[in-house]
């Protein structure tokens, strides 16, 4: 492995609900010595920077920089675009594809002009949609483009079963696989409990069984969770800002962590030249490589179907 790098800069693009929170918990976190946030929208992106540096005496020493000029990006070592169209209530991610498509043409060549070395780390939404197109546009080496994926929405999973068995989130060991959206897959045939393969779990005592009923239940909450907080607070943030965090300094620690990112799959039980997450190394070389976890019958078929309905939106947009 590679040593941590001594100058780190972060540089996060849109500084809306998800990228402002972002800054806020890497900077927190002492992900990076630089923060840079950059939007068309000079006086909110101000206000955050001032916003966060007042805060600068209660986190690690950081530095915090803002503009709606890309200069402000020159240099990153991560660049993460969260610019793009909102959802709305009663939408879906797919639904925001030909507004975030036609933003990361417009946006992504200058940012890959200032920032050439830049591992590149897509978050708006589709997200599969929009790395397929950025790992397009931009000419880089695909693993150094890749999308924030299911890390959110495992990160869901894993507190519902959690929470479901009465254990501590760190014990459960489990991912979502395929599209971050409505066809997203909980891998049950892989996931574990402190070891023991969830498929084998026995209830501890007073808690509810962990049955195909029970998981049946856990998966749709998964995958309903987030249109529940856009309806109750018009966007998702948090969980989201603390989830890329802990991928950028995946990247910026060459940690070889095995996150669920949405990375190009080829030739992958049938399945082609589409963006989906399945659980990836991610280190200071970007999203390197798929981890060959078993997947079940019924878990293919499912990603082959969260293929499919990912690459109907590409090829709408000529991708
Ligand atoms: C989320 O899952 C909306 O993709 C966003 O929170």
């Amino acid at each position: 492995m590679n040593a941590p790098r001594r100058t780190s800069k972060l540089a996060i693009v849109g500084a809306g609900a998800v990228g402002s929170t972002l800054a806020y918990a890497a900077l927190a976190r002492g992900t990076a010595r630089t923060v840079a946030l950059m939007d068309v929208d000079r006086s909110k992106v101000e206000a955050e920077v001032l916003d966060l540096r007042h805060g600068g005496m209660f986190v690690p020493q950081a530095e915090v920089i803002g503009s709606d000029d890309v200069e402000v990006v020159r240099g990153a070592d991560v660049v993460v675009v969260t610019a793009g169209a909102k959802q709305k209530p009663g939408q879906t991610r797919l639904d925001l594809a030909e507004a975030t498509i036609a933003l990361t043409r417009k946006i992504l060549p200058g940012l890959v002009e200032v920032a050439p070395d830049a591992t590149f780390l897509l978050v708006t939404n589709p997200v599969d949609v929009v790395t397929y197109a950025a790992q397009k546009i931009s000419g880089l080496p695909p693993e150094r483009v890749f999308g924030s994926g299911t890390v959110l929405d495992s990160s869901r999973l894993r507190a519902a079963i959690a929470e479901h068995c009465g254990v501590a989130v760190g014990n459960v060991h489990a991912y979502v696989g395929g599209e971050h959206g409505d066809s997203e897959i909980a891998l049950w045939s892989s996931a574990t409990i402190a070891g023991v393969p969830l498929l084998d779990w026995k209830s501890l005592p007073g808690r509810p069984p962990l049955d195909a009923a029970a998981r049946e239940g856990i998966a749709r909450d998964v995958v309903e969770s987030a249109y529940r907080v856009i309806a109750g607070k018009g966007a998702t943030n948090y969980a989201v800002g603390l989830a890329v965090t802990r991928i950028v300094e995946a990247v910026l620690n060459d940690e070889h962590r095995v996150m669920p990112v949405s990375t190009r799959l080829d030739d992958f039980y049938g399945i082609d030249d589409v963006c989906l997450s399945l659980p990836t190394l991610v280190d200071s070389r970007g999203a390197t490589t798929v981890v060959p976890i078993p997947l079940s019958d019924s878990e293919l078929v499912g990603m082959r179907a969260s293929a499919s309905s990912v690459k109907a939106v590409q090829q709408r947009f000529g991708l």
